[in-house]
């Protein structure tokens, strides 16, 4: 498959065809494979949970980020890479947002940064903007936000939550990031958002009328042991691999390897 290398102002002015693809990587393998699928790959601080066995988000630090990102660069040519700058980074602090952002842009090489929330951080977007960091945004369900199990609920359902995210669509458009990740809203409220800015929306349980999908590489591959609704599972790779690590503990056991084929 041939694939045309989107750039962020491609992204920001929608000049792309198809759907934007989107998903996460953590690491050079797998990020060799998707560079030949995706305009984008998001170094997600979902890598916590993933790959070190967190609960959630709030124990990410910036230095994984920028090890996780390097490694996923270190093989991509052909796709944006995004990393997200994990909880404590960019909040409350502007100086320490912008210093984060530029350390973990100068030490990966990456091409934008992708930060959780609408309104409230409307300034430290801002800001990084005008320091020419591209910035994607990401709104509705926040994981860095989620404190007991009923956050994870699907959000816009009641009027004031549907009128806090759309203001927070707005707010991020007029900041000035490329493009905004919509998560785990009611299909109405994405597609309101989707009449109302200009800027290009990828959806995460949100609606087929974003402009692009992105979910974590793992959920869909069947690695994760529990995924939200809005995951389609293509594989249980959990499953093969534990299949296939029995497979290899049989021939030690039976003295089936190594065998000849396997020394010097
Ligand atoms: O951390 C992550 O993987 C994300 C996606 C779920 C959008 O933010």
């Amino acid at each position: 498959m041939i694939k045309k290398k989107l750039n962020i102002s491609d992204i920001k002015n929608k000049k792309f065809k198809n759907p934007l693809i989107v998903l996460t990587a953590y690491t050079a393998p797998l990020a060799e494979i998707l560079d030949k699928y995706c305009d984008i790959i998001l170094v997600g601080d979902s890598v916590g949970m993933v790959l070190h066995g967190m609960k959630n988000t709030s124990n990410v630090t910036l230095d994984m980020m920028i090890m996780h990102a390097k490694a996923v660069k270190s093989r991509v040519k052909n796709t944006i890479v995004v990393v997200d700058m994990p909880i404590n980074t960019y909040e409350n602090n502007q100086s320490k947002a912008l210093s984060n952002a530029k350390k973990i842009m100068r030490e990966t090489n990456c091409d934008a940064v992708k930060v959780e929330g609408g309104l409230k951080i409307y300034k430290t977007v801002e800001m990084l903007v005008k320091n020419k960091i591209p910035v994607m945004g990401h709104i509705g369900l926040l994981p860095q936000s989620v404190k007991k199990e009923s956050d994870y609920r699907a959000k816009g359902r009641d009027l004031e939550n549907y009128n806090n995210i759309i203001r927070d669509a707005i707010a991020l458009q007029e900041a000035g990031v490329f493009s905004v990740v919509i998560e785990c809203v009611i299909k109405e409220l994405a597609d309101k958002i989707n009449r109302i800015i200009n800027i290009p929306t990828i959806g995460i349980g949100a609606s087929d009328t974003c402009d692009g999908q992105v979910l974590v590489t793992a959920d869909i591959l069947g690695i994760t042991k529990k995924v939200p609704k809005f995951v389609k599972v293509y594989d249980q790779l959990n499953t093969r691999i534990e299949n296939n690590i029995k497979k290899y503990v049989r021939d030690l056991k039976l003295k089936k390897f190594p065998s000849k084929n396997n020394y010097y």
